[in-house]
């Protein structure tokens, strides 16, 4: 098999979807890994670590397209490079489902996609969980982030010239990226306290020794949230909680905001009025950003410095600013799964595996995502 890393190329994406340990392995099972001159360059990986890997380094990317049985990515292709692919190709990545228009193009060209977020949350898909490698890093990624922005210490101070407080530091959605963010914080001294719609949390949460912000549930909202995927909240559980939230923002000093529910708008869980009635100092990194923010007041990409002092961070993609480690980690995520169907003879696609159907949107011409509408 021809397999071919495409340079990522939205702007500010420095991850690669393969690093040299990889191409190493997918080399010693007899394949040809090409790569295109300069992929790995931002995340530290230079052409000549691929080529001494058994890569070749390719500078037309049409040419490397072209000739791809299987292409792996980061973030989607572009419309010009689903073009440029190979009837019949495989295509790997983090695909964005919920926002990709690509689709029907890629179905039209017989290329079997596969887009990673939707592998199931089993144990046996951990090895390949990409949003869990990622999400890991952006929770890490948050706190540091905070204490860029934030103007004052987060350990508690003891010195001659007086006591510095610690910092207090409000997470707000515990999946991967919370829970890391609050060891993350911990590790730097802050009192941590966090809040999630799962009431599965508060063990997790207390395990890394901060305080679970309760939200009283009725038993139909907990058995409602007992998955691993937070469900949209009724109306009157979303004001219950946007009440006790508002209370603990403004005793905040860093917030970091992480809730997210799979296909839908981010919730909103900082109204602008919160906002305004927050410290002059606070910090407020919303990593639902790109999913349209935690927070009424963030700029996707943007950092806005509000005239009551506070500061909302929108960076988006935190894991792109770890690009060696995160690419390190994704492309391991992408080797796993990709192993589920490459041997020395080829690709097997068994539609009896259920990590395969479930990532599966495009194959042999018809488009498979969403599930219900496409039939599936
Ligand atoms: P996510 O990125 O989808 O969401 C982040 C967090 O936001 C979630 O904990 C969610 O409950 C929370 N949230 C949603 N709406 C909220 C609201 N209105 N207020 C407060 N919080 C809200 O979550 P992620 O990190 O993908 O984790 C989801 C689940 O998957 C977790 O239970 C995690 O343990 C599990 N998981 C399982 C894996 C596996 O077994 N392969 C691998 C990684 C995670």
């Amino acid at each position: 098999m021809q397999i071919a890393i495409p340079a990522e190329r939205l702007a500010g994406e420095h991850r690669v979807a393969a690093t040299p340990e990889t191409v190493k392995k997918l080399v010693a099972l007899g394949h040809l890994v090409a790569l295109e001159q300069g992929a790995g360059s931002a995340a530290a990986l230079p052409d000549d670590t691929y080529r001494a890997a058994g890569a070749t380094v390719v500078a037309e990317r049409s040419d490397l397209l072209a000739q791809a049985d299987i292409v792996l990515t980061v973030r989607p292709l572009d419309e010009s490079s689903v073009a440029e692919l190979k009837q019949g190709a495989l295509l790997i990545g983090q695909l964005a489902p919920y926002q990709n228009d690509t689709f029907p193009a890629l179905a039209a060209k017989q290329i079997s996609a596969f887009a990673l977020e939707l592998l199931p949350r089993t144990t046996r898909a951990q090895s390949m969980d990409v949003l869990s490698s990622q999400n890991n890093i952006a929770g890490y990624r948050a706190v540091l982030l905070a204490t860029q922005y934030y103007p004052r210490f987060m350990p508690m101070l003891m010195t001659a010239a007086g006591t510095v407080k610690p910092a207090r530091v409000l997470i707000l959605g515990v999946g991967v990226a919370g829970l890391q963010a609050i060891a993350t914080a911990k590790r730097l001294g802050a009192v941590v306290e966090a809040f999630d719609v799962r009431p599965s949390t508060k063990e997790q949460v207390e395990s890394l020794g901060a305080k679970f912000v309760e939200v009283p549930m009725t038993d139909e909202e907990k058995a409602a949230n007992d998955g691993v995927y937070a469900k949209e909240m009724s109306e009157d559980y979303q004001r219950r909680q946007a009440e006790l939230v508002a209370k603990h923002a403004k005793a905040a000093d860093i917030i970091i905001t992480t809730a997210l529910i799979p296909g839908k708008a981010a919730p909103l869980l900082l109204a602008t009025e919160v906002v305004m009635a927050m410290k002059p100092g606070t910090v407020i990194i919303d990593l639902a950003a790109e999913a349209g923010g935690n927070c009424a007041l963030t700029q996707p990409g943007e950092v806005v410095r509000l005239e009551n002092g506070v500061t909302v961070v929108g960076q988006t993609n935190l894991p792109g600013l770890l690009a060696a480690d995160a690419s390190n980690l994704y492309a391991k995520n992408l080797l796993t799964f990709l192993m589920l169907m490459l041997n020395q003879q080829g690709v097997q696609i068994d539609l009896e595996d259920e990590l395969l159907t479930a990532t599966l949107v495009t194959h042999e011409g018809q488009v498979r995502f969403p599930p219900a509408r496409a039939g599936v």
